[in-house]
This record gives C-alpha cells, sequence and structure tokens, in this order.
C-alpha cells in the first residue's frame, strides 16, 4: 500500500544534535527539536499529535503511551544500536517501523572495549592517579602489578558485530576466545578460534567477561551474584552493552568481597550513576559514561544512518536497518485479505 507522502513531514528529534549532523533533515521536514537533557520535553510533547516521524535517542523512552498521542506517526528512527528504551511490540502493533544504527559504530564500540580491558588489566587509573597525586616516588619492583593479556582466556557474551570486532582485537594480543551466543556461530570457530560455551562454563574459565549482548528479558540481570559466584577471584569483567545486564548491587558487592578481581564499566544502571555510588571509590573499578561509540567520525555516521532510516519510513519504504522488520512482516502478512 503507498501511502502518500506529505510535503513537509513533521519530525520530533528528541533531543538537540549538531547542526551540520542534521542539516539534510531541516532542509526536507518540518524538524522540531528537544532539550539538550534527556527526556521529551513538554514542548516537543505538543507536537506528537502532528508528528510523522520521531528521531531518538536511547535515553527518550518510546512506549505505549507516547505512540498513542501520535496517531500520524509512520516511523521511529533510533540513534543508536540498541532499542531496548523503544517498545518495539508496541511499534509493530501500530505498523511503525524502529530504525537503528548497527554496524557504523562497531569499530568504535570495540575500541573502547579494548580501551576498558587494558586499563583495568594494567590498574592504569589506580597507576595514573598515584602518578599524579604524588605517590610515585620510585621504580617499584613490585608496584602496580597488573595481569597479562597475552595468554588470558576472554569470555565473550554476545558474538554478534560488535563481539567479533572485540574477538579479533583479542586474538592479536594473543587471547583465548571463548563465547556464547543465543546460537552457535559455525565461523567463530574457523575465523576466530572461538569455543562456544555455555554460559555458566565460560564464566567459570574466562580470565576476563566482556559483555555484548542486547537488553532483553533474557538479559536483564543476568549478572547477578550466583553468575559473580561462578566468576574466578581475579576475573574482569568489562561492559560496553547496557547497564541493567549487570545487577549493580550484586556487582558492588562481588568487587567488595573480592569475588572477582575487577570492573571496566562503559554502561551502568542506573545512567547517570550518582557521584556518590561507592562503585566510583572502588580502586578495582573504572566508570566511563557510555562512550562506546563517541568518536566524533562514529557519531557523525549514526546521525546519517538514523536520518536515512526516518526518511525512508516517511516515505513508506523499508528501512536500511529495521529492528522490528521481520514482525511487521508477520504481522502484515496477518491482516485479513493480506
Ligand atoms: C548504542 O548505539 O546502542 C550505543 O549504546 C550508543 O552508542
Amino acid at each position: 500500500m503507498t501511502v502518500p507522502v506529505p510535503s513537509r513531514p513533521v519530525v520530533l528529534l528528541t533531543r538537540r544534535l549538531p547542526d551540520p549532523w542534521i542539516e539534510s533533515l531541516r532542509e526536507q521536514c518540518d524538524l522540531r527539536v528537544g532539550s539538550a537533557g534527556p527526556g521529551i520535553d513538554a514542548a516537543l510533547r505538543e507536537g506528537l499529535p502532528q508528528a510523522h516521524g520521531i528521531l531518538s535517542l536511547l535515553t527518550e523512552p518510546i512506549d505505549a503511551e507516547l505512540l498513542d498521542a501520535a496517531p500520524n506517526l509512520r516511523v521511529v528512527s533510533n540513534m543508536a544500536v540498541g532499542v531496548d528504551n523503544v517498545d518495539l511490540k508496541a511499534c509493530t502493533k501500530r505498523f511503525i517501523p524502529v530504525g537503528h544504527t548497527p554496524g557504523v559504530l562497531t569499530e568504535a564500540t570495540a575500541d573502547l572495549t579494548m580501551t576498558l580491558m587494558l586499563a583495568a588489566a594494567r590498574r592504569l587509573p589506580q597507576a595514573t592517579a598515584d602518578a599524579k597525586e604524588g605517590r610515585w616516588t620510585t621504580w617499584t619492583p613490585d608496584g602496580w602489578l597488573g595481569r597479562d593479556l597475552w595468554c588470558a582466556t576472554l569470555g565473550i557474551v554476545g558474538l554478534g558485530q560488535i563481539g567479533t570486532a572485540v574477538a579479533r582485537r583479542a586474538r592479536a594480543f594473543g587471547m583465548q576466545i571463548v563465547y556464547t551466543n543465543r546460537s552457535p556461530l559455525l565461523d567463530a570457530a574457523a575465523q576466530l578460534g572461538a569455543r562456544s560455551l555455555p554460559f555458566d562454563a565460560l564464566l567459570e574459565v574466562a580470565d576476563i567477561v566482556s559483555i555484548h549482548a542486547p537488553l532483553t528479558p533474557a538479559t536483564r540481570l543476568l549478572f547477578d551474584d550466583d553468575a559473580f559466584d561462578l566468576m574466578k577471584d581475579d576475573a574482569i569483567l568489562v561492559n560496553t552493552a547496557r547497564g541493567p545486564i549487570v545487577d549493580t548491587d550484586a556487582l558492588t558487592r562481588a568487587l567488595s568481597h573480592g569475588q572477582i578481581g575487577a570492573a571496566a564499566l562503559d554502561v551502568v544502571d542506573p545512567e547517570p550513576l550518582p557521584a556518590e555510588h561507592p562503585l566510583y571509590a572502588m580502586p578495582n573499578a573504572i566508570v566511563a559514561p557510555h562512550i562506546g561509540s563517541a568518536t566524533a567520525g562514529t557519531r557523525q555516521q549514526m546521525a546519517q544512518l538514523a536520518i536515512e532510516n526516518l526518511l525512508a519510513g516517511l516515505e513508506g519504504r523499508r528501512l536500511p536497518h529495521c529492528a522490528n522488520q521481520r514482525d511487521l512482516d508477520r504481522h502484515t502478512t496477518r491482516l485479513p485479505g493480506a
């Protein structure tokens, strides 16, 4: 079914983005932009009844209530690969495609994963803080001792695009790779020398565990007290996926009781983690402010892809990257007369 394209579709951009990134959108649409902070502000909400498209960031929940207020909506385009902030079922029910941005942030996120892994393994934050704060008085043979990566086993939880890019890097560092994935991947063994293991077995053998799974009901709080019990007591946990995959309280306990060795986190639950949270004071924890994709080039590409998805949806075309395409197809074929 072809739906006429409005001459200047109304598009709500939930947060401010740098002007050069959204020039093409401004040219083609009646663009209404939210504030600099997270959440959909009241002024933007007023535009929901007219909105044909929403370009959202991962900080904005797109839920059924919001969709109900936007009866003309044709597309939601999320400027992120993760879509856990969007109620996909509610969108599918309303025949609304949801765009996302896989691929373009893979390498940047894999780079940050390695950065965190190396920083935790070599205790870099402690060492540099000691140097800066006057505690570096001499070269010490047993000071700031970290651990070797070249002979370590890396356990990857979720061997998708980012997990695979991390595995490639880790191989170059001489690490052994084990992984767990929703389905075993035939190429992984051949191309990465990676061995598939059940989740519990991976936790038992890995020196470093790196999370690259999406946040779903199945992965929420996957890392709880029981998971930390299984991990080695000097293991490092790296999370560049989504904060709620890890139970923050259980992690805080595991780190303070020496159940695991260290954690290096780009994502946490909640985000932002309040400044007084005990994790910041722990010498064996690194917390970064969700910067996995934060290179100028990558973020611009994410914005571009989000715009491409949005424009395709406004025109009734298939989105280049649609997170609910399969469900939409199923839903459409179930329609009477389809
Ligand atoms: C994503 O795209 O899902 C990342 O978390 C933000 O870069």
